[in-house]
């Protein structure tokens, strides 16, 4: 269960007052839909459509323009969490004669199981990266093969046991980034682990040249094995932070914009991630203003302005009966921020989280 956001703000206030008690780390990791605090290895690189969206939504925040967490532009598509799944597959060598003419088989495998199992799938994307450009003849057409792994390599058997070719093109010019869309297949590993084998990747030569003859070709095939590099873009919706409920806000009176000293207003709180240790797996940013609210709401202030909302019926019938409490200083808008961070498998993620900056306070 994902605590709520007053469960959050408590514990951002307990940071603020700086007293006793400890910061929450357990707390705020599950909010952020994390089950432990990651401690990656190495940063891995960002790639570059998760550092353009998530330097989008930090402009747009500092601009003041209101975003929807829950939609992703650039993909058009909707979701609240990107994620970068490196290829965990290996390279497979063939010795039969009868493929004379393939230039490079893989194996490419994709772990799956950080994806959380109430998270929607929306987007599936597998990255072929076949490296830089080459100025020199690109030499014959290839071919590029994709089809599912029935049954992994294993016992006894070095080669998986591929299933229907279902992507098939031909690759004039090897380089760059090719794009296949996998929602599909993805949505089925998603529901069914098990069937998660991996993916068999075939590049060959049309026509009948053979890369064990032909050297030009043996060149191109090996520079492919050198640079190829596989990833999965995925892109999930959080239905506890994207559902129709979320954001559903308390309605409250906003208080005045030039506060008195005790009365309730916003103040300015800085959570920084170096001060958490947590710069070791946030990429970007280095931390965010997340303000609280904090300060009286007597019945003056709540019935100062004109409203008809519950907060002021509750001043009202606490001015007649004590034991009700008096309306609380509480968030009354809030914003979204982004967070680009990596978990224990190398992937990279960039999540956006509604609801944690508070923008202004009102007694509710
Ligand atoms: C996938 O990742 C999970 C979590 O890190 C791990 O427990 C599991 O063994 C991995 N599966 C494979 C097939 O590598
Ligand atoms: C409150 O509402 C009344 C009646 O609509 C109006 O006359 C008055 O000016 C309002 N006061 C404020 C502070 O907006």
């Amino acid at each position: 269960m994902i605590p709520s956001l007053p469960v959050l703000a408590l514990g951002l206030l307990i940071l603020a007052w700086g007293q006793t008690f400890q910061f929450q780390d357990s707390v705020f990791i599950q909010f952020l839909g994390l089950d432990k605090v990651p401690s990656p290895q190495k940063f891995q690189p960002v790639p570059y459509i998760m550092r353009k969206i998530f330097q989008y939504r930090e402009a747009a925040a500092a601009a003041g323009e209101s975003q929807d967490s829950c939609y992703v532009k650039d993909l058009g598509v909707r979701g609240n969490v990107l994620r970068l799944l490196p290829d965990q597959g290996v390279f497979l060598y063939s010795k039969q004669p009868s493929q004379a003419s393939c230039c490079l088989e893989k194996l490419l495998y994709f772990n799956l199981s950080t994806t959380k199992d109430k998270e929607q799938l929306t987007m599936a994307q597998l990255g072929l990266d076949l490296g830089p450009s080459t100025y020199y003849n690109p030499g014959p057409d290839l071919e590029l093969a994709l089809s599912l792994v029935r049954e992994p390599p294993g016992w006894g058997r070095s080669f998986p046991k591929p299933g229907k070719v279902f992507v098939l093109q031909t690759v004039p010019w090897p380089q760059g980034v090719l794009h296949f869309n996998l929602l599909h297949v993805a949505k089925d590993w998603n529901d069914n682990p098990q069937k998660n084998s991996g993916l068999f990747l075939e590049i060959r030569v049309k026509g009948d040249r053979d890369p064990g003859v032909d050297s030009q070709l043996k060149d191109t095939c090996a520079r492919l094995r050198r640079s190829l590099h596989a990833s999965l873009l995925l892109v999930t919706l959080s239905p506890e932070q994207c559902g129709p409920s979320s954001r559903k806000r308390r309605a409250a009176i906003p208080a005045p914009q030039a506060p008195c000293k005790n009365l309730c207003h916003r103040h300015q709180l800085f959570i920084s991630f170096q001060d958490l240790g947590w710069h070791k797996w946030i990429i970007a940013p280095r931390g965010f203003m997340a303000n609280y609210c904090h300060g009286e709401c007597p019945f003056s202030l709540t019935t100062s302005l004109n409203s008809s909302n519950y907060a002021f019926m509750q001043a009202l019938m606490q001015a007649v009966d004590p034991e009700i409490p008096q309306a609380v200083c509480i968030p009354i808008k809030l914003s979204p921020i982004s967070m680009l961070y990596q978990d224990n498998n190398d992937n990279v993620i960039l999540r956006h989280y509604e609801d944690m900056v508070v923008d202004e306070c009102g007694c509710g």
